[in-house]
């Protein structure tokens, strides 16, 4: 019966697709009215799958299967349910699905731990600059100041969205899980990248996830008059400029994945020599030390070519996770899953993507399934994942899961 729930998770991802703060495309941000209506849609699922609902003091959507007792463990699944501007519909939005379906095969009563989905309200970051807020609130990273120093584009800050949401401001941090109380939590996730599909295969299981750091790096010169004589101009966006070209080329040299992918200039006007330059650094690597080696490098380059102009240069860090390994006994399980699918070698692969298994890692030990998607192509609407593939994948984590559950 794969194929039909395969379709209903197909059919799902489609559903949720239609809320979007943006005309254009897939765009939904924690704690907007967006964030609610999918909430929604996933508490309906979980209870049509047998499980009990509540969202959690983050807004994180939250349903149990009760296991054969009272006062068990209990087994995480999940992912989030927010995405990046021009997002596909499968970020995320999959390993809930999948999770939900998951649930839905187990008869209540069954399982010796309770099973927990969560679909989590925050992993992108891309409303509040700093990232996996769902998460960690859950893994009991939530940090109080964040209510007041967290503001989005327009000005908004975290306590106000989180009032509007519903939810109080200064309790998220209670949506925390006991350390405890946890017996894991795996997640499947779209692959990001192109292996499986190189490799002709539908799944693999993640060993670790890259260690990331995001900043704002702001070059400051003089807004002047386009009639400004060349020995006079301080041009931070040239500043800028160079700067993102060296942020390329070294992350290139160091085989660093690098990325700037938001640039703001002030007066921000054809006449007027850009006076302010803000832009975004997203770095990451398998281990710590060599992105912080490669970010040294970085931010010593830019130092260099803005003083070349004359211009100051202010970062302001914004993220920050270390490198998560995943636990060798929740692989096995995740592998065991795989190959009861057939696929008697399971693929191992290391995540560049973060995901929110890094931020539930504070909380208890994470493993994850990844899911072969056309070209690897992800954070576009042109992200596809074959029918045949979520069947299987459905199939390994259902066995997974099954796995932890043997005596
Ligand atoms: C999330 O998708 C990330 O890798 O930044
Ligand atoms: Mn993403
Ligand atoms: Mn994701």
């Amino acid at each position: 019966m794969t194929s039909v729930e395969a379709e209903l998770i197909m059919q799902r991802a489609d559903d949720l697709a239609t809320h979007s703060q943006s005309s254009t495309g897939i765009d939904r941000q924690y704690l907007t009215p967006q964030h609610a209506a999918v909430n929604a849609m996933a508490a309906r699922w979980m209870r049509e799958a047998g499980m009990e609902t509540w969202q959690d003091a983050a807004g994180n959507q939250c349903g149990r299967l009760q296991g054969n007792g009272r006062g068990l463990p209990v087994l995480l699944l999940g992912s989030h349910l927010d995405s990046v501007p021009g997002a596909g519909r499968y970020d995320g939005i999959l390993g809930v699905l999948i999770a939900i379906a998951t649930a839905a095969r187990i008869e209540e009563g069954t399982l010796p731990f309770d099973l927990d989905v969560v679909a989590f309200g925050d992993e992108e970051g891309t409303r509040f600059g700093r990232t996996l807020l769902g998460s960690y609130a859950l893994g009991g990273g939530w940090n109080p100041e964040w209510a007041d120093e967290l503001v989005d584009h327009d000005g908004v800050s975290l306590r106000d969205a989180a009032l509007s949401f519903g939810l109080d401001p200064d309790g998220i941090g209670e949506a925390a899980r006991e350390r405890s109380s946890l017996i894991g939590y795996l997640e499947v996730h779209i692959e990001q990248g192109p292996v499986l599909e190189q490799e002709d295969r539908a799944l693999a299981v993640v060993t670790s996830i890259a260690g990331a750091r995001r900043m704002y790096i702001t070059m400051h010169g003089d807004a002047r008059h386009c009639a400004t004589p060349w020995n006079l101009r301080r041009d931070s966006l040239v500043g800028a400029a160079e700067a993102i070209s060296a942020i390329e080329r070294i992350g290139k040299e160091r085989n660093t994945p690098v990325t700037v992918g938001h640039i703001r200039v002030e007066p921000d006007a054809v006449n007027v020599i850009p006076g302010l330059t803000e832009f975004s650094l997203d770095i990451r690597d398998a281990d710590d030390e060599s992105r912080d080696a490669t970010l040294a490098v970085i931010l010593d380059e830019i130092e260099r070519l803005a003083a070349e102009r004359s211009l100051t240069v202010d970062v302001r860090h914004t993220h920050e996770a270390s490198a998560t390994h995943c636990a060798p006994r929740l692989m096995h399980a995740i592998a065991a899953g795989i190959r009861s699918t057939g696929d008697e070698t399971p693929r191992e692969l290391f995540s560049v993507a973060g995901h929110d298994a890094m931020a539930v890692a504070e909380a208890t030990d994470v493993a994850m399934l990844f899911v072969r998607c056309k070209g690897g192509i992800s954070h576009s609407a042109d992200e596809s994942v074959r029918t045949d593939d979520v069947g299987v994948a459905l199939d390994a984590f259902h066995a997974a899961v099954l796995a932890l559950a043997a005596p």
